[in-house]
């Protein structure tokens, strides 16, 4: 089984609030279509989330009455991105259920504590493509707290067999500088350790690249091959998926 991720940079316009990709996220879901296979798909906030989510501080928990117009707005807009996805993915005759992270997930003080890895399971034994999204999720200490994609993705690589997780962003792969230099090519690989120049300060409120960096090697540590590529280039991602020859990083586990 593979997971995928397709990152809000990829499926939304992220300095445009609340705007999609729609011909990219109809592509995107014709070439998953086009390789058969179990799949389990998560995506994130991108404009849809961030924006927002930043605005009414809401990954600082629920500390002010004035932030519960922002909890209902975001999971309300995160809701009408998975829509426009799930449409995709009808388009492209991929049966697919929606299980939003706001409905099944509870984090304590910041850290993911409940989340059924078994629904998805269930979903694909019978060959429904489940869908899952970073959400607005409740907290038991903090009230709320903002799961990511990458997340559940971590969460989901422990919970069940897991061949492969692929990060479908809007850059080649992982540059030794972030941002890329003009011309720069993608790491063929990286492993934990292993130095990236932060050049810009990019925490966003679901952490840093090297937060999301450091996901990407706890995953990889659990022995699943992880791979970041880029989602707007057509044909990419199918590449990947036929294990034909592309552009792209592997993240290692050591
Ligand atoms: C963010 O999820 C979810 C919200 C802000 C509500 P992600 O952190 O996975 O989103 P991207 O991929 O970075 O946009």
């Amino acid at each position: 089984m593979i997971l995928i991720k397709l990152g809000g940079s990829v499926v939304t316009d992220k300095s445009k609030e609340t705007t999609a990709r729609h011909d990219v996220i109809e592509r995107l879901a014709q070439e998953i279509a086009s390789v058969p296979g179990k799949k389990i798909m998560v995506h994130g906030g991108g404009s849809f989330g961030h924006i927002k989510a930043k605005e009414h501080n809401l990954h600082l928990g629920f500390t002010d009455e004035s932030q519960r117009d922002g909890v209902c707005t975001v999971q309300k807009d995160m809701r009408l991105l998975n829509r426009i996805i799930e449409d995709g993915f009808h388009k492209a005759n991929v049966p697919v259920a929606s299980v939003p992270a706001g409905a099944i997930t509870v984090f304590d003080n910041g850290e993911l504590v409940k989340f059924p890895s078994d629904v998805f399971a269930h979903y694909l034994d019978i060959d429904i493509t489940p869908i899952t999204f970073g959400d607005v999720v409740v907290d038991k200490t903090k009230g709320i707290a903002i799961c990511s994609g990458d997340d559940i993705m971590l969460k989901l690589a422990r919970d069940l067999k897991v061949e492969r997780c692929i990060f479908v962003t809007k850059v080649d792969g992982v540059f030794a500088s972030f941002p890329a230099a003009d011309g720069e090519a993608p790491l063929k690989t990286i492993q934990p350790g292993q130095e990236i120049n932060f050049t810009v300060e990019d925490a966003d409120v679901t952490g840093s690249m090297q937060r999301k960096l450091d996901l990407m090697f706890e995953i990889a540590k659990l022995g699943c091959k992880v791979e970041v590529i880029n989602g707007l280039v057509p044909g990419r991602l199918a590449s990947a998926l036929k294990n034909e020859d592309y552009l792209g990083t592997e993240i290692k586990g050591e």
